[in-house]
C-alpha cells in the first residue's frame, strides 16, 4: 500500500482542508505515515499569513531532494495558501524544481485526478484563481473526510474573507466570502451527531458575516439558534469573530443558547485607534472595550481570547503602550501574539514607516510576558472550582477533556468516559494546563 506524509501549517481552515485531503488520499488507496522515509507522497498544506512558516516550507522541501534521489518515484507536493499567491507560486517553481504536484485551496476536490497524473510521471501544477460554486453546492460537499478527532469536528460555514485588513493576505488567497446554505450545514451536523460526535466548531475567517452573501434571509445568530436544537449535540463553538460584526443578536445567542460554549475568540490586533484605522479593522479601541463589557455582562465568566500584532508599520512606543494597556484592561484568557510580517501585494507592505526588526522583537517579548502573567493568574483562579468537561481522548497524563471555556484539563479516569460530559474539580494549574479530579458523570 502506498503511503503519504502530510504536513499541515496555518489555521483551522487548513486543518480541516487537510482532513478532506486525507480522506481523498485514503480513498485513493494510500495510508498515512509519520515517517518521511516511508512516504511515497510528501504533501505540504501551506500557510502564507506570515513569512516564517513560508521559509520553513522552502527549507524542508529543498532538503527532501535527497529523499527523491534515493526513491525516484517519490511524489513531492505543495498545496494550500502559498500556492494561491502568484509570486510565491513562481518562486516555488523556480527554487523547488523537484516538486511534482501543486494545487490550490479552490481545487482540493481535483486531487485524485491530479495525483494519478503525477503518479504517471507528469509534473502537475493546477491552481484556480477562485472557487467555482454551483447553485447551493460547494466543491467540498460530499468529499470523504478523515477526521482528526472522535468527539469534536470542524464544520465550514463560510469560506473566504472580504475584509481586506491592510496587513493580511488571506482575502487574496482564500477568495470572496461565500456562505454555505443553512440546510447544508444542518445536514452536516446531523450526520456528525449520528456518527457520535458531540461537539462542532463552526469555521470561517469571519463567522459573524455568515449569511450576508446569501439570498436566504439568515444570519450567524439564527444559524446558531437552529443548530442549538439538534438533539445529541452537546457543544457548539465557532471561530473567528470580527469585532466589527459582533451585533447584539450574537451576544444574546452566546448568552441564551445552552449548547453555545462560553468562549469567544475576538481578535483585537492592536490597542491604538490610530493603528486600528491604518489596519482597516473598522473599529476603535473604545468600541472594542465597550464590546468586551457588553459580552461579559451578558455572559459572566466567558473566556475571551485574541490575536495581537506588534510592529505594524508606523507603530510608535506610545501605540504599543496602548496595546499593553488594552491587554491589562481586558485581561484576556490567552492571546496569540504575532510580529508584523509584510506580505507582498497587501497595502501595509508598501507603507513607508516599517518598524525595525529589533524593535518588533523587543516589543513582542514585553507583550508575551504580560499576557503570560495574566493567563497564569486566570488559570490559578480555577483551582478548587468544578468544571464540566467533554472528554476528548487520552494523553500521557491520563484522560484529557475541555471545559466549556475551551481549557484543557487532564485527569485520571477510564477510557469509557471518552465522548462523555464529566464534572471535575480543578486541583492544579499552570500557565497552560489544568489538572483535575473526576466527580460524577452527567447523565
Ligand atoms: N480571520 C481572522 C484571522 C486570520 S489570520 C481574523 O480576522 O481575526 C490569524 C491572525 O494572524 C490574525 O488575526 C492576525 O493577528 C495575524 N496576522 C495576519 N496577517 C499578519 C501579518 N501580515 N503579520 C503578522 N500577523 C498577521
Ligand atoms: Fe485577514 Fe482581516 Fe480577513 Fe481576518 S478579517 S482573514 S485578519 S483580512
Ligand atoms: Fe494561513 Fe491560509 Fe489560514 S494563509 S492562516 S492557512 S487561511
Amino acid at each position: 500500500m502506498k503511503k503519504f506524509y502530510l504536513k499541515t501549517m496555518g489555521c483551522q481552515m487548513n486543518d480541516h482542508d487537510s482532513e478532506v485531503i486525507k480522506g481523498l488520499l485514503i480513498s485513493a488507496g494510500y495510508s498515512q505515515t509519520d515517517e518521511l522515509e516511508q512516504a511515497d507522497l510528501i504533501l505540504y498544506n501551506t500557510c502564507c499569513v506570515r513569512e516564517n512558516p513560508e521559509r520553513k516550507v522552502y527549507g524542508h522541501i529543498a532538503s527532501y531532494k535527497r529523499l527523491k534521489e534515493a526513491k525516484p518515484n517519490l511524489i513531492i507536493g505543495i498545496c494550500g495558501c502559498m500556492t494561491q499567491q502568484k509570486g510565491e507560486l513562481q518562486s516555488i517553481l523556480k527554487q523547488l524544481p523537484h516538486v511534482d504536484l501543486i494545487f490550490g485551496t479552490h481545487n482540493i476536490h481535483r486531487l485524485p485526478e491530479l495525483l494519478s497524473r503525477a503518479e504517471g510521471g507528469e509534473k502537475v501544477v493546477e491552481v484556480w484563481d477562485e472557487a467555482q460554486y454551483e447553485e447551493g453546492q460547494d466543491f467540498r460537499d460530499g468529499l470523504p473526510v478523515e477526521r482528526s478527532h472522535r468527539v469534536k469536528a470542524f464544520v465550514n460555514i463560510i469560506y473566504g474573507c472580504t475584509n481586506f485588513c491592510t496587513y493580511c493576505i488571506v482575502p487574496y488567497v482564500r477568495g470572496k466570502e461565500h456562505s454555505r446554505l443553512p440546510e447544508k450545514i444542518r445536514e452536516d451536523v446531523l450526520q456528525l451527531v449520528s456518527e457520535g460526535y458531540k461537539e462542532v466548531t463552526l469555521l470561517g475567517q469571519n463567522v459573524n458575516a455568515y449569511g450576508k452573501d446569501l439570498q436566504t434571509q439568515t444570519s450567524f445568530s439564527s444559524l446558531l439558534a437552529d443548530l442549538n436544537t439538534i438533539p445529541g449535540l452537546d457543544r457548539i463553538r465557532f471561530t473567528t469573530s470580527h469585532p466589527r460584526d459582533m451585533g447584539p443578536d450574537l451576544i444574546a445567542a452566546l448568552a441564551d443558547l445552552d449548547k453555545v460554549c462560553e468562549h469567544l475568540h475576538l481578535p483585537v490586533q492592536a490597542g491604538s485607534s490610530r493603528l486600528l484605522q491604518r489596519m482597516n479593522r473598522g473599529y476603535t479601541r473604545e468600541y472594542y472595550l465597550d464590546l468586551v463589557q457588553q459580552v461579559r455582562k451578558a455572559v459572566p465568566g466567558i473566556s475571551l481570547t485574541t490575536d495581537l500584532i506588534v510592529g505594524f508599520p508606523g507603530e510608535t512606543e506610545e501605540d504599543f503602550q496602548e496595546t499593553l494597556s488594552l491587554v491589562e484592561e481586558v485581561r484576556f484568557d490567552s492571546a496569540f501574539t504575532f510580529i508584523y510580517s509584510p506580505r507582498e501585494g497587501t497595502p501595509a507592505a508598501r507603507f513607508p514607516d516599517q518598524v525595525p526588526e529589533e524593535v518588533k522583537k523587543e516589543r513582542i517579548y514585553r507583550l508575551i510576558d504580560l499576557q503570560n502573567r495574566i493567563s497564569g493568574e486566570k488559570m490559578q483562579k480555577l483551582v478548587g472550582t468544578k468544571q464540566e468537561l467533554l472528554v476528548e481522548g487520552t494523553s500521557e497524563q491520563g484522560l484529557v477533556g475541555r471545559t466549556r471555556t475551551n481549557r484543557q484539563v487532564f485527569f485520571a479516569g477510564p477510557e469509557e468516559l471518552i465522548g462523555e460530559l464529566v464534572t471535575v474539580e480543578i486541583t492544579e494549574a499552570s500557565t497552560w494546563t489544568l489538572l483535575g479530579k473526576a466527580g460524577q458523570t452527567k447523565a
